[in-house]
């Protein structure tokens, strides 16, 4: 049996930002991104992705099975875990000194999300092999956050994060307007119905976005003092494309806070429907669609949460 047929079983967190020797030709390089895109974050951890690959094209599917129509009813914040997903192997291949190009939305499969292409070798910029080295230490991190701001050096780098990615960032560190952001959670929270909160728990999203430091979940004036900064991802549009240009933006930001030493967690409940994203967005002065708030800030490490490894998610042929 070849190695990558072995390693497909292997557990991603393990293989996931390992380096290569430079004689490794083209296809254990493309495993190895595929095995790093498998950590990225998803809603209830459903990992809602499936993935064929073939020769040096790569296709990425939306896992209509692992989605909840209930507490995510237009398919967003399943698309943007995807879209998460694709931009950690596209970090990865370029870091594995692999150049790429993507389709978004290619067509011919409605689950179809995108389309790689790997083309010849490419020299990687250091920053990217420090955001592929990051991922196996990227984490959501609940608990209670370091106090004061970020590092400038931080603040500073997350902005390059969504460069070309046709997303917009905002970091919001002043008080007055993480207040505005943390009553926007707040009123989400206190606003779910029942059967929505019901099915998110049901699909393994924890009520509990952050904990405050009495333990209890963060809730009314603690969201905002928990968050050393808000990041918002948004888009101008707010449309599939747009949910996975987001994602990849935020995978980005987060393997950029984990090479700075940094944590983030999700506060996805008032982006749930297309007027909470609308009015996320106003509130950090943009004119588009936020399509993902996460608080970033100084944490501590904790085991990771289990992935479903290579073998399960790779589709031996296209789906029909
Ligand atoms: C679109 C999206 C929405 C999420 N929403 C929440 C949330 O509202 N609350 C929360 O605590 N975690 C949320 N998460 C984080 C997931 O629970 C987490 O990614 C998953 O359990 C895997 O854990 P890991 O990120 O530590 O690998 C969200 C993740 C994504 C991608």
């Amino acid at each position: 049996m070849h190695v990558a047929d072995l390693e497909r079983d292997t557990d991603p967190w393990t293989l996931a930002g390992s380096p290569l020797a430079p004689e490794v030709g083209p296809r254990p390089r493309i495993e190895l991104a595929l095995h790093t895109a498998l950590t990225a974050p998803s809603p209830g951890n459903a990992q809602p992705w499936r993935w064929f690959a073939g020769g040096e094209l790569i296709e990425l599917y939306r896992d209509p099975a692992r989605a909840c129509s209930r507490c995510d009813p237009a398919g967003q914040a399943t698309v943007l875990a995807c879209g998460a997903a694709l931009g950690a192997l596209r970090v990865a291949l370029r870091a594995l000194g692999l150049d790429e190009q993507t389709a978004l939305l290619p067509g011919g499969h409605p689950d179809l999300l995108a389309r790689v292409a790997v083309g010849g070798r490419a020299s990687p910029l250091p920053e990217e092999q420090w955001l592929y080295q990051a991922a196996p230490k990227r984490r959501t991190y609940r608990g209670v956050m370091a106090q004061g701001p970020l590092s400038r050096a931080l603040s500073r780098r997350l902005g390059a994060m969504v460069d070309g990615t046709g997303a917009e960032l905002h970091v919001v560190e002043d008080m007055a307007r993480k207040q505005a952001i943390g009553a926007a959670v707040e009123a989400a929270i206190a606003g779910e119905l029942p059967a929505a909160a019901a099915a998110r728990v049901a699909a393994g999203e924890p009520g509990v976005s952050f904990e405050a430091p009495d333990g209890a979940q963060a809730r009314g004036p603690a969201i905002a003092d928990g968050a050393p900064a808000f990041v918002v991802v948004s888009t101008a549009d707010d449309d599939p494309a747009e949910w996975l240009r987001a994602g990849q933006a935020l995978m980005r930001v987060l393997l950029r806070a984990r090479v700075d030493h940094a944590w983030g967690s999700f506060l996805h409940l008032p982006l749930t429907d297309a007027a909470g994203r609308k009015r996320l967005a106003n509130l950090v002065g943009g004119t588009g669609h936020a399509q993902a708030l996460v608080r970033l800030g100084g944490g501590a490490d904790s085991p990771p949460t289990p992935r479903r490894p290579l073998s399960e998610v790779l589709l031996a042929q296209r789906p029909g």
